[in-house]
C-alpha cells in the first residue's frame, strides 16, 4: 500500500498533466485523515473522461441541434384497439409467463438526491401511504410479493443508490426486516459521480480536502449495471428483462405483465410508458419521433410552437409524457455498455448551485449557479435501441410521483391518488365507497399491492372474504 507522500506524488503527475493540480492547493493544511478522503474523493473521478467534456460541454456550451422532423411518435394504447385485443391478450400471456420464469426483474433508481423534496433521507424513505403511512420502497416491495402470489415466483429486485445515500438505504432495509423480501434477494449498487466543474473547467472543491462530486444522473445506471456487476447478477439468475422505474412513483406497478409481454413480442430493446399530458408544458419527458427514431425530449428543451400544437381535431399533438418506467432487454444493456461500445449516451450541461471553497479556503454558498454538472439520462437509450415500444397507460392507475415539498407533485397528490384508485378498484368489484360533496373518497381508503396488485385482482380476493363496507371517516385498510 503506497504511503500518502507516495500518493501525493503520482497525484500531483497525473493532475498536472489534466490541468487540476489546484485540487491540491491546500495539502499542507490538511490533516493525514483529511488527505486520504481527498485522494479517495480523487480516485472516484475517471478524468479520461472527463478531459473532453470539459472542452466540449463546460468551457463552452454544447450545440444543441435543432432536429429537422420531430414528430408524434407511434404507440400502442392502454386498451387494445381494433384488431390489438389478440396481440395484448398474447403479451399478457407472455409477460405473465416470463414472471413464471423468473426472467424479470425489478429496478428501481434511487441514487438522485431529492433535493426539491426537503427530506432528509434516501427518497424511499418517505413514508407516503395513506393509511400505513408506508414507506415509498415498501410499497414496492409489497408489489414484489403480490406477483409472488399471483404468479408463484417473487422477482430479483435491483436498487441502485449513490455514494451519499448507500448506507442509509442499506441500513434502513435491514431496520426493516426487508419488509419481507430474503436479503439475498435485493441488489444494491451505487452509481457513479462526476465532479461539478467550474466555468474555466477547473473542478471544484466542496471543501478543502472534499472535491465537489454528484451523481451521474439515472443514464448512469446502464454503466453502473455492468460495472457493479448486477449484469452477471442477472445473467447467473436467468434474467433477460429489466423492469426500470423510480424511487419517487408510489402507484407505479413494479412489473408489469402486458408491458413486459409486448416488449418481449415486438422484439423491442427498450419499451417506456407513457400517459396523456396534464397541460401542454406539464414538467414530463415528450416522446417524439426524432429524424425517424423514437426519443425523448425534456420539457425544458421542448419548443414552446410544439408543446402548443394541436391537430386537426383540437386534440394536443405532442401528448405523450414520459412516466419514466421502461422496460429493458438485458442484452441491450451489455450492448451498451460494453467495452469499446461505439455509441454512448450524451452528456447534459446543468448550470447549478455548488458550494465551493474560495481562495483561502472558506466555504462559500453561491447566491447563483456557479458550477456546471454534467449527467447522463437514461430515457437517451431510446433512440438507440431497435424497435423501441411506447405504451401508453392510465395517469390514474400508475403514476402520481412525489417530487415537490407541496403543490404539484407532492406528498399531498401522491396520497390522494393512491386513495382515488383504492375507491375505484373497490367500486370496480361492488364495494359502495361514500364520497364527500367534492366528490372525493369520504373515508382513507390503502390496498397494500401484497393484497391486490390491480382491480381485477382485487376482485378475485375480496370474493374469498365477507362483504366489504366502507364507512365515511374510518380508515380502511386492505394489507
Ligand atoms: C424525470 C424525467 C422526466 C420524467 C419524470 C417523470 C429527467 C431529466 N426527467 O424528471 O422526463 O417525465 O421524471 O416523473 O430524468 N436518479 C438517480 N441518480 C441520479 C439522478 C436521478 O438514481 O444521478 C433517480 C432519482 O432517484 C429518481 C429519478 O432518477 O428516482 C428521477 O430523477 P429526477 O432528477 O428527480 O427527475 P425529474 O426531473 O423529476
Amino acid at each position: 500500500m503506497a504511503t500518502l507522500p507516495e500518493r501525493y506524488t503520482a497525484w500531483w503527475q497525473k493532475l498536472s498533466r489534466y490541468n487540476q493540480t489546484h485540487l491540491l492547493k491546500f495539502w499542507p493544511a490538511l490533516t493525514d485523515v483529511e488527505r486520504a478522503q481527498l485522494l479517495d474523493d480523487l480516485e472516484q473521478v475517471d478524468f479520461e473522461l472527463c478531459a473532453p467534456l470539459i472542452e466540449t460541454h463546460v468551457r463552452r456550451r454544447p450545440a444543441v441541434r435543432i432536429p429537422e422532423h420531430i414528430e408524434p411518435p407511434p404507440s400502442y394504447p392502454a386498451e387494445p384497439g381494433p384488431g390489438q385485443e389478440d396481440l395484448y391478450a398474447r403479451a399478457r400471456r407472455a409477460g405473465e409467463e416470463a414472471l413464471r420464469a423468473g426472467q424479470v426483474a425489478a429496478f428501481t433508481v434511487a441514487g438522485g438526491q431529492g433535493t426539491r423534496l426537503g427530506f432528509d433521507g434516501p427518497k424511499g424513505a418517505f413514508p407516503i401511504s395513506p393509511v400505513r403511512n408506508a414507506t415509498l420502497f415498501q410499497l414496492f416491495a409489497e408489489g414484489l410479493l403480490g406477483l409472488e402470489r399471483r404468479y408463484g415466483r417473487r422477482p430479483r429486485w435491483y436498487i441502485m443508490t449513490s455514494p451519499t445515500n448507500h448506507t442509509e438505504t442499506t441500513g434502513f432495509f435491514a431496520a426493516h426486516g426487508f419488509f419481507g423480501l430474503r436479503p439475498d434477494e435485493v441488489v444494491f449498487f451505487q452509481q457513479g459521480q462526476m465532479p461539478a466543474f467550474l466555468p474555466d473547467g477547473r473542478m471544484a472543491l466542496a471543501d478543502r480536502h472534499r472535491l465537489a462530486l454528484s451523481p451521474d444522473g439515472h443514464g448512469g445506471s446502464l454503466r453502473a449495471l455492468r460495472e457493479r456487476g448486477a449484469l452477471d447478477d442477472m445473467r447467473a439468475h436467468g434474467i433477460d428483462t429489466i423492469s426500470y422505474f423510480q424511487v419517487d412513483n408510489p402507484l407505479v406497478r413494479t412489473i408489469d405483465p402486458l408491458f413486459v409481454g409486448l416488449h418481449l413480442l415486438t422484439g423491442s430493446e427498450m419499451s417506456s410508458k407513457a400517459v396523456t399530458k396534464a397541460f401542454d408544458t406539464e414538467k414530463v419527458g415528450n416522446f417524439c419521433l426524432v429524424d425517424g427514431r423514437v426519443t425523448v425530449i425534456e420539457y425544458s428543451d421542448l419548443p414552446d410552437a410544439l408543446a402548443t400544437a394541436r391537430n386537426a381535431d383540437g386534440s394536443r399533438r405532442f401528448d405523450a409524457g414520459s412516466i419514466a418506467i421502461h422496460v429493458l432487454s438485458r442484452t441491450f444493456v451489455e450492448r451498451l455498455t460494453a467495452p469499446g461500445a461505439r455509441v454512448h449516451l450524451p452528456w447534459h450541461r446543468a448550470e447549478k448551485k455548488v458550494p465551493t471553497v474560495d481562495e483561502t479556503g472558506r466555504v462559500v454558498e453561491p447566491t447563483a449557479p456557479n458550477a456546471v454538472k454534467l449527467e447522463l439520462f437514461v430515457f437517451d437509450a431510446i433512440p438507440l435501441a431497435e424497435r423501441p415500444l411506447v405504451l401508453f397507460t392510465q395517469r390514474a392507475e400508475e403514476f402520481s410521483p412525489v417530487k415537490n415539498a407541496e403543490g404539484l407533485d407532492s406528498p399531498a397528490t401522491a396520497r390522494r391518488d393512491l386513495v382515488r384508485r383504492a375507491a375505484r378498484w373497490l367500486e370496480a368489484c361492488g364495494v359502495s365507497v361514500p364520497r364527500g360533496p367534492d366528490g372525493e373518497p369520504a373515508a382513507p381508503i390503502e390496498i397494500s399491492p401484497a393484497f391486490a396488485l390491480d382491480a381485477e385482482d382485487l376482485r378475485a380476493r375480496l370474493a374469498a372474504r365477507p362483504p366489504l363496507t366502507v364507512e365515511p371517516g374510518k380508515p380502511l385498510l386492505l394489507a
